[in-house]
């Protein structure tokens, strides 16, 4: 607190919870663009609010990306969560193994003795052959637990920054653009009020489950975010955001 005080960020906090709506912010000091200690403790103040927030039975479902992977990195818990699963929230989405959700969900359950469930739905598959996996048992199994999770955790990402390191078509991203999409979170693209334009095609969580979800709670940072950040937060589901000085400065710029 001493050092939140001597940085004015629990001002800041205030100034993003009331422009936003939202239960709860922690803001890290610095900009994840620039620092790797920055995002590190971005990822190690995310790993609190999950731990501090689970209960026993709970299900949590988890985004992929390099900010959540230092989340799962620095998640502890002093006993063993037995009692608790850890899930992708969505299938594929295109990321490298480290950064998919798959991964990270069995990272936070193997750190801490809960259970895990994954998903192995692939990207780009055509409408018949996604029926097909859908119907298999245990995918409709995993796929209602992940809808019925009572936490999510996602990460928050640049709409063009994100379409690229999807290899999503020319196509696609010349739409992205044209629809005005800034965001992107849990494979779904924002624009500037908050508004859906586009949504990658995989199963697993969608928009009336983030609804419906008990915590939803949002980590990223980062200067070049802050804009994205603003539209997720416009869309109006999270309860609690975790992000750095340098994004929230950003951020109240689009209030
Ligand atoms: C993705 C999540 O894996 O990570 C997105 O699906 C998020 O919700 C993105 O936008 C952010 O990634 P990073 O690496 O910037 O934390």
């Amino acid at each position: 607190p001493i050092v939140k005080e001597l940085f004015g960020l629990s001002d800041m906090e205030d100034r993003m919870r009331e422009a936003f709506g939202l239960k709860r912010v922690i803001i890290v000091p610095g900009n994840s663009d620039e620092s790797d200690h920055t995002k590190m403790e971005l990822g190690r103040a995310g790993s609190r609010v999950l731990r501090t927030s689970l209960s026993s039975g709970d299900v949590v479902a988890v985004m992929g990306g390099s900010t959540m992977a230092r989340m799962a990195s620095q998640f502890s818990n002093p006993s063993q969560l037995k009692d608790n699963w850890f899930v992708p929230a969505r299938g594929g989405l295109g990321e490298s193994v480290d950064y998919q959700a798959n991964t990270i969900a069995a990272e936070l359950a193997k750190r801490t003795g809960a259970r895990y469930r994954m998903l192995h739905v692939p990207d780009h598959l055509s409408e018949e052959a996604y029926q097909t996996i859908m119907q298999e048992p245990n995918v409709r199994e995993v796929v209602d637990m992940i809808r019925g999770a009572r936490i999510v955790v996602h990460g928050i990402g640049d709409a063009v920054t994100m379409a690229r390191r999807r290899k999503l078509s020319e196509e696609t991203k010349e739409e992205l653009v044209k629809d005005g999409a800034l965001a992107e979170a849990f494979g779904y693209y924002f624009d500037r009020t908050g508004k859906v334009v586009h949504r990658m095609a995989t199963a697993g969580l969608r928009l009336d489950d983030i609804e419906a979800a008990g915590l939803v709670i949002g980590i990223a940072g980062g200067q070049s975010k802050g804009e994205a950040i603003a539209s997720v937060m416009r869309f109006g589901h999270d309860d609690v955001l975790v992000t750095d000085e340098a994004a929230a400065s950003e951020a109240l710029k689009h209030v």
